[in-house]
């Protein structure tokens, strides 16, 4: 599956390792950046990484910050966008079954490394059911 990645200065970390583990998986790894720990703006890689999933560039993406809680704010702004920010595997599985999430959105100043791989495996392991879900997402997609 083909997934972008972006992450700010609080997220880079966790991103370098999550990009390795999905190459790893076999998956085809964009990677919008940022590149060092040096300070950036985070609504600059929500955005890119959203443009590749509206696009159609890509199936999912992934976004990293300290808490998940900005790159969640930006993309969710963009339309056709349902980002969630996922603590934990549960919340993942339900992101794709009920709300069809085509972001994920992790805090890498919350998890570690191996509960944040957990979340995403989850993530992706998980598909949309549909039905009274497909209505609900509809109600607020327009
Ligand atoms: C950067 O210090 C931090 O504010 C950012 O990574 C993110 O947590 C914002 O929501």
């Amino acid at each position: 599956m083909k997934i972008a990645i972006g992450a700010d200065h609080g997220g880079f970390g966790l991103k370098q390792i999550l990009a390795a583990k999905l190459h790893d998986w076999g998956h085809e790894v964009v990677d919008c950046g940022c590149n060092s720990t040096e300070s950036v703006d985070y609504p600059d890689f929500a955005n890119q990484v959203c443009d590749l999933v509206l696009s159609g560039g890509v199936r999912f993406g992934i976004l990293v910050c300290g808490t998940g809680i900005g790159m969640s704010m930006v993309a969710n702004r963009r339309k056709g966008i349902r980002a969630a920010l996922c603590n934990d595997e549960y919340s993942a599985r339900m992101s794709r079954e009920h709300n069809d999430a085509n972001i994920l959105c992790l805090g890498d100043r919350v998890l570690g490394s191996g509960v944040a791989e957990s979340i995403v495996d989850a993530w992706l392991k998980s598909e949309f059911v549909g039905g009274r879900h497909l209505k609900r997402i509809k109600m607020f997609s327009e």
